[in-house]
């Protein structure tokens, strides 16, 4: 019997878990996704083509893996059905979970109009329908992808749905599907997805007793947390390791190595709370070297520097063995590097993270910088004072830094004995 390793993203996403899935994806046989939707998205570059994923897990470019999309994760048709013509030959290759909820083009349409009545307040999502999606299924009025098997059935469950929230959607400015329509579509839906789509728990508990490498791609990051998070600038989703387990079916005990992705900055997209952010042209520069625009939805990310205290609570809430410590040549050149080692709240220096995170003041440790790390494949190879950062991001954060990335290529890739 196997254990599944789990990637995790341990700051608000955009860690650059898409590097090191894409690296790990081609030692796994296995590699799941097991909650969020297709607000989650990277690009990979192989042999100068480029692939667009969202849902569909990375080890789509190990010609060897097999990919699951878990019970966890809110599954938009469309979404997926375009990353899926970006390859061919899926069958076999690529299963989705019959209970894995839809999420549908008026949860996208409900999501955009909460966001625009909130106005000030809002939440700043990614627009696709992911908390609305969310909301159905903890509501027990969800439909799920099981349901795509029979559009008929599937459309006047949808029409039932429309009829009995009208006043809602009446409210919000939400307009009914054409019920013709509606049924042409999820026609469509069930002819190009309907063969992928099985128990997938059965599938992943057959590959741990097989023995089978198995590897959990989380989205997202912890700080977007349902319940860890910064409520309510959430995801929707348990992004933590632990949601892994519900999201796929399977036993804390069936988890093996969690490696928590961290960027050497910080950054992150929409609102909410963020202690570290950088308003000055220290961020400004993090934001332009490391490239930092979202590829979901093309917004700006704020960024700032790392903030151990948030990293350790995040490594702790994930159990975390190892963190792998992304984009270290953005921090390049910077004569000092910040460091937060504590956070002043109310005048009271305090060293964990509190249940609000508004109004915190950080504390910082400043060290020296370095000229270059691009290009470093070894740990011995890195400039005395990154290794100095390294070991203070270990001592501050209580977890071993295994892997380290020194440039966008998969090949400057440090890993640590
Ligand atoms: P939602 O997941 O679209 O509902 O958005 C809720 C919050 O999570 C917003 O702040 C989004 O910017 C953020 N978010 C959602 N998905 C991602 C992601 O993949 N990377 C980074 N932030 C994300």
């Amino acid at each position: 019997m196997s254990k599944a390793d789990v990637i995790v993203g341990i700051q608000w996403g955009d860690e650059g878990k898409g590097k090191i899935v894409d690296k790990l994806a081609q030692e796994y046989d296995m590699v799941c996704r097991s909650q969020g939707g297709h607000n989650a998205g990277h690009t990979i570059w192989v042999d100068g083509v480029r692939y667009d994923l969202h849902l569909v897990p990375s080890g789509i470019l190990n010609p060897k893996a097999v990919n699951v999309i878990g019970n966890g994760v809110v599954l938009n048709p469309q979404s997926i059905i375009t990353e899926m013509e970006q390859f061919e030959n899926l069958e076999g290759r690529i299963f989705i979970s019959d209970k894995a909820h839809l999420n549908l083009p008026y949860h996208s349409l409900i999501d955009q109009a909460k966001e625009k009545l909130k106005g000030d307040n809002a939440i700043g999502t990614t627009g696709k329908g992911i908390g609305p999606a969310y909301a159905d299924k903890i509501n027990r009025v969800g439909q799920r992808a099981g349901e795509l098997l029979n559009p008929k059935q599937l459309c006047e469950n949808i029409m039932n749905y429309f009829s009995e929230n009208k006043v809602i959607f009446d409210a919000m400015d939400v307009k009914l599907p054409d019920e013709v329509e509606l049924l042409a579509e999820l026609t469509i839906y069930n002819e190009k997805l309907g063969k992928f789509i099985t128990n997938t728990t059965n599938l992943v508990w057959d590959a741990i007793d097989a023995d089978k490498k198995i590897l959990l791609e989380g989205a997202q990051g912890t700080l977007l947390d349902i319940d860890h998070g910064t409520y309510p600038y959430v995801t929707s989703s348990a992004t933590v390791s632990a949601g892994a387990c519900t999201g796929l079916g399977i036993a804390p005990k069936d988890i093996g190595v969690v490696t928590g992705i961290v960027k050497a900055y910080t950054t992150r997209v929409g609102n909410g709370p963020f202690p570290t952010e950088d308003f000055t042209d220290a961020g400004e520069t993090m934001a332009n070297v490391g490239k930092e625009v979202g590829t979901t939805t093309g917004r700006g990310r704020r960024c700032g520097w790392f903030d151990a205290v948030g990293v350790r609570h995040a490594s702790r809430l994930n159990g975390c063995d190892q963190l792998s410590l992304m984009k270290l040549d953005v921090l390049d050149g910077f004569e000092t590097i910040k460091i937060c080692v504590a956070y002043e709240v109310n005048g009271e220096r305090i060293n964990y993270v509190p249940s609000n995170m508004d109004n915190i003041i950080p504390i910082y440790e400043e060290i020296k910088g370095w000229d270059s790390v691009v290009g470093c494949r070894e740990y011995d190879q890195l400039p005395e004072t990154a290794k100095l950062y390294i070991e203070k991001i270990e001592e501050l954060t209580k977890t071993k830094v295994g892997i380290i990335s020194t440039s966008p290529e998969r090949e400057d890739t440090i890993i640590r004995k």
